[in-house]
């Protein structure tokens, strides 16, 4: 299966590659490969260098697994059962400097995800964020701060084979990929005008 993005220019390889799996091999993720994909998320940019992201991390089978499994909404668990890795993504609300709310925050850890999900790729690694978790479940079980809030769930592994997925979600697996054309997202002269010839 090639689900490698169909680019309308050249793009480097893992941004190419990178995409959203739905099955993983039962198979552990190595800890060279595991601490490579968070030191690239540790040396993302983020507004005052406040990097406000922290991951919480369970590794199959162990009780941190569970956990962020358990928080999972249904239609997640079904196929994030299979991640050998799962990860609960927080930012912290506040700039440690002065305690003022950051009003970029999700923006700094997203950022840091991506360079993680990049990274991760890089590694031979497929990554799949999940909005679908709840924020307060993995509040009490992971005792969060007050100061940090949860904002995403990633599955992490290698890819497996999606001939072992059941129905619908095989039939999404195998489905081809599709992207907003440039001149719909990047503008000039006046928000709607496309900016780029091409
Ligand atoms: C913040 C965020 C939340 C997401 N939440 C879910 C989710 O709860 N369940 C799911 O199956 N996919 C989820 N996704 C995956 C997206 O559906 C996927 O990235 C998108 O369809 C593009 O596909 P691709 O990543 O394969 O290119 C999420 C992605 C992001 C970035």
């Amino acid at each position: 299966m090639n689900k490698d993005a169909v680019t309308q220019y050249p793009i480097n390889e893992f941004a190419r590659k990178r995409w959203s799996p739905r099955i993983f091999l039962n198979k552990p993720v190595e800890q060279e490969r595991l601490v490579s994909i968070f030191e690239a998320a540790r040396w993302s940019a983020s507004s005052m260098n406040e990097q406000p992201w922290r991951f919480i991390i369970g590794i199959k089978p162990d009780e941190s697994w569970n956990k962020i499994f358990e928080t999972l909404v249904k239609e997640n668990q079904v196929w994030a059962q299979s991640a050998p890795v799962l990860t609960i993504v927080c930012g912290k609300k506040t700039y440690s400097r002065n305690n003022n709310p950051s009003a970029i925050f999700p923006y700094d850890v997203g950022q840091s995800v991506a360079h993680l999900s990049i990274e991760a790729m890089h590694q031979g690694i497929y990554v799949h964020q999940m909005g679908g978790f709840s924020t307060e479940k993995a509040i009490a079980l992971f005792d969060i701060p007050i100061d940090f809030q949860p904002l995403t769930a990633i599955a992490i592994g290698f890819i497996g084979d999606p001939e072992s997925l059941p129905g619908t979600l095989k039939t999404r697996e195998l489905a081809s990929r599709s992207r907003k054309n440039l001149k719909e997202i990047v503008f000039r002269e006046k928000f709607g005008t496309p900016g780029l010839t091409g």
